[in-house]
């Protein structure tokens, strides 16, 4: 089978999708089965493969090279994009218009779990616990006061835009007289923003996947950000950063390391998701489960938990790729 794997895109994330896809590329290197292509969305929407010839991918699904127009037949294509115009479904969406078979979420399920307030409403309708929070469609005066009174009741809050990966357009507001600034800032990566209480909290992530027909979810890890940080770009992916993973989370009884598997299945059910999500939690002080988010297509990095959660519950990465493509064009 002829599989194209797409990444980069038009995205704030677009680097760090070529590190993820970079993860595939190692996985498929000389499979028996497959014949995988690189090809890079550039931010100019053009297909550039690792020989840097710029190619069209075609309504016939196809590759077409070059002057002589030589063409090869996709059958199959692994969308590794953070962002847009991948974890959005914007490129699902169209793969689904051509027929073309793909990896990883539909385009509803995507665009449902990136844009951050279509997923909260979703999560509150599958009664799944998250952080409260406010939605801003502007940045008005009106809006920033909302803000404020937010602030003075629940302390600091987090203003993030809400259609961004990689906590890109995300502020921490410390101070009342911080937030107009981050609001307007916020505002600049996305058309909507929301605002959330600052939970003090463990956050713990879980990888759920399918496998032979089940949904699995693996025990949670940690990621432990070093003191006054947050999980921001810098921390997530400099050589630099600070933060700790665990690819499972100490000291968490057996009866909460449940529930959480239990949400995590839930919304993975409830939101129609496939093939693979990272679904990231926030464990209170006092033992509450919060959802904070749902990841689509997570990060393959080197840092990344995803790949490790899968070995830690004891599947290869590889054999539950080809399970997936072999599923669909079998
Ligand atoms: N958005 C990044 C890649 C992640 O969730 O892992
Ligand atoms: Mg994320």
């Amino acid at each position: 089978y002829n599989l194209v794997l797409l990444c980069g895109g038009g995205g704030s994330e677009h680097d760090i999708s070529l590190l993820s896809a970079k993860y595939f590329e190692a996985c498929l290197k000389d499979h028996p089965r497959f014949d995988t292509l690189w090809l890079e969305l550039t931010g100019e929407g053009l297909y550039r493969t690792k020989s840097g010839e710029i190619v069209e991918l075609t309504n016939s699904r196809e590759i077409r090279f070059g002057d002589d127009k030589a063409s090869w037949p996709v059958d199959y294509v692994i969308p590794c994009i953070h962002g847009y115009p991948g974890e959005t479904g914007d490129i699902q969406s169209w793969f689904n218009l051509i027929r073309l078979p793909y990896f990883g979420c539909t385009s509803e399920a995507s665009s449902n779990c990136f844009n951050k307030i279509t997923a909260k409403m979703w999560f509150s309708a599958l009664g799944i616990p998250n952080t409260p929070y406010l939605f801003l469609d502007e940045a008005s005066d009106d809006a920033i006061r909302s803000v404020e009174a937010a602030f003075d009741n629940w302390g600091s809050v987090f203003i993030k835009a809400a259609s961004q990966g990689s906590s890109v357009g995300c502020f921490p507001a410390h101070k009342r007289e911080d937030i107009p600034a981050l609001v307007k800032k916020a505002f600049e990566y996305a058309p909507y923003v929301v605002v959330e209480k600052t939970i003090k909290a463990r956050e713990l992530e879980v990888a759920v996947y399918q496998y032979d027909g089940d949904i699995v979810a693996t025990r949670p890890g940690e990621i432990v950000c070093a003191a006054n940080t947050f999980y921001s770009f810098e921390e997530k992916y400099d050589t630099k950063s600070k933060a700790i993973t665990h690819v499972e989370a100490p000291n968490v009884d057996e009866a909460t390391v449940e529930a959480i598997r239990a949400y995590a299945i839930k919304a993975f059910k409830g939101m129609k998701l496939r093939h693979l999500s990272r679904i990231d939690f926030f464990l209170t002080e006092d033992n509450e489960i919060l959802l904070n988010e749902i990841n689509t297509f997570p990060g393959l990095t080197q840092i990344s938990m995803f790949p490790k959660m899968l070995a830690n519950h004891g599947h290869d990465f590889t054999t539950y790729l080809e399970k997936a493509i072999l599923a669909e064009l079998e």
